[in-house]
């Protein structure tokens, strides 16, 4: 059966074993997270020459690290001696990376450059130390975020995420000077649900906020939080399976937070946003909106709340989550979108542990055998193929849909079905030129 077969884009209708089989998920490790560019990165973290995070692709663990050339490294976190686990820190300023079970050294570029009885190995015929180093995936930046891929035959970066970088500026590039994730580290959390929950959730669900966020946003905001329900400003837009849903309304997730300083703040930015962006884009800033990257990295603007839900198994995801701001923004402010973004989209947030609730039970349900085989409805409303003047990509406007997560969705099947790249469409590139990788 091929992976379309279990996609029903056009009516909208999903079978619930892409959320549970053993076997859909190893196929989504090779097809979907070992092709992909992912997310590994902001350039801040590894700002100086040495220092380094570790994160995963797919399930495999990788180092990202700034080497000596000022250059950033991706590379396997797995000794390739006997296969251990070579850094064991979340993050750190090193010079080298030593496996604990025999001492071979590795470089900031994941070269192997020696181990003990050295000389032994180079009396072996046909033994080179460049063949054992860990193994390097192909690094690329877009304003400050750094991918990876471990796919040679991957587009470039600029190829893969398209005219999505139009609207990844409105949070990358609102201000002059670039951003940050503040420093501290992630927060990381294990849900029992399967990935693609909350990556479709942030590709395109508002809808689920008018329900499961009640509680949480009436206080802070009034009755349906006034912006969510206002159709007429409201926009799904999908470029190569990356969505982006929006309310035209610069501080609706903002102003969830609670915080009127905060909010003061912001709107003393508007105009230089706006000047810089324009007044679409302006919008978008801190606006009741949530955007996924395919296939795994998400994000809330307004919060600032990046994340990526790493698979961890068919039923289980790690989320790790940073709060990104603008470099210039003043370091007060800073702290309040740290505490504002921990209120409600964190661990312990009130917002995210609504959503943590859902997602494990939507997956968890899948344990009984007549579930499992029934099929869940993506149904709301029909895709409308619209054009907006001025704006890239499929664009969605003025009603609630699930036309973002059918987009993912088909993207999702174009991978799990594609032989090679060639077999997975990208959009032309209209907006942004091409940056160097
Ligand atoms: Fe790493 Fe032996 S497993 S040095
Ligand atoms: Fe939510």
């Amino acid at each position: 059966m091929k992976a379309a077969d279990y996609v029903d884009v056009q009516f909208g209708a999903i079978d619930r074993r892409i959320f549970w089989d053993p076997a859909i998920y190893e196929r989504e490790l090779e097809q979907i997270f070992a092709r992909s560019w992912l997310f590994v990165a902001h350039e801040s973290q590894v700002a100086e020459p040495g220092a380094f995070v570790t994160t995963y692709m797919g399930q495999d663990s990788v180092i990202v690290a700034r080497g000596d050339s000022g250059a950033i490294n991706v590379f396997l976190n797995s000794c390739p001696h006997r296969g251990n686990r070579v850094c064991f820190a979340d993050s750190g300023q090193s010079r080298a990376f030593t496996c604990n079970y025999h001492g071979w050294a590795f470089g900031l570029d994941g070269g192997l450059k020696k181990m003990p009885k050295m000389g032994l190995y180079k009396s072996t015929p046909g033994f080179r130390m460049e063949d054992w180093g860990l193994k390097a995936a192909r690094v690329a930046e877009y304003k400050g975020l750094v991918f990876a891929t471990f796919d040679p035959d991957a587009p470039s970066l600029d190829d893969y995420l398209g005219d999505f970088r139009w609207y990844l500026d409105a949070v990358l590039d609102a201000e002059e000077g670039g951003t940050e994730f503040l420093p501290g580290g992630a927060t990381r959390s294990v849900m029992n649900c399967n990935w693609k929950f909350p990556a479709d959730n942030f590709v395109g669900d508002i809808y689920h906020a008018l329900w499961t966020h009640l509680g949480g946003a009436e206080p802070t905001l009034g009755r349906h939080g006034g912006v969510i329900v206002d159709n007429e400003g409201s926009y799904q837009v999908s470029v190569n399976g990356h969505g982006w849903e929006f309310n035209d309304s610069f501080l609706g997730n903002a102003a969830t937070m609670g915080d009127r300083e905060l909010l003061r703040y912001m709107k003393s930015r508007q105009d230089k946003i706006a000047a810089r962006l324009g007044d679409f884009r302006m919008k978008m800033w801190g606006s009741v909106a949530s955007a996924t990257v395919f296939p795994n990295f998400s994000f809330l603007p307004g919060y600032f709340t990046f994340r990526t839900f790493q698979p961890k198994g068919p039923t289980k995801t790690e989320i790790h989550a940073w709060t990104l701001v603008p470099k210039t923004m003043p370091d007060d402010i800073k702290d309040r979108f740290r505490r504002g973004s921990m209120r409600t989209f964190s661990p312990s947030g009130m917002l995210e542990m609504d959503d943590g609730e859902n997602w494990e039970h939507s997956t968890s349900a899948n344990a009984g055998f007549v579930t499992r085989n029934q099929k869940l409805c993506y149904a709301m409303a029909p895709v409308a193929e619209q054009v907006e003047e001025g704006l890239p990509g499929h664009v969605t406007r003025g009603q609630l849909s699930d036309a973002n997560q059918r987009y993912f969705y088909k993207r999702w099947a174009e991978f799990m079905d594609a032989k090679s790249w060639s077999d997975i469409p990208l959009a032309p590139r209209t907006r942004v030129p091409e940056a160097a990788e």
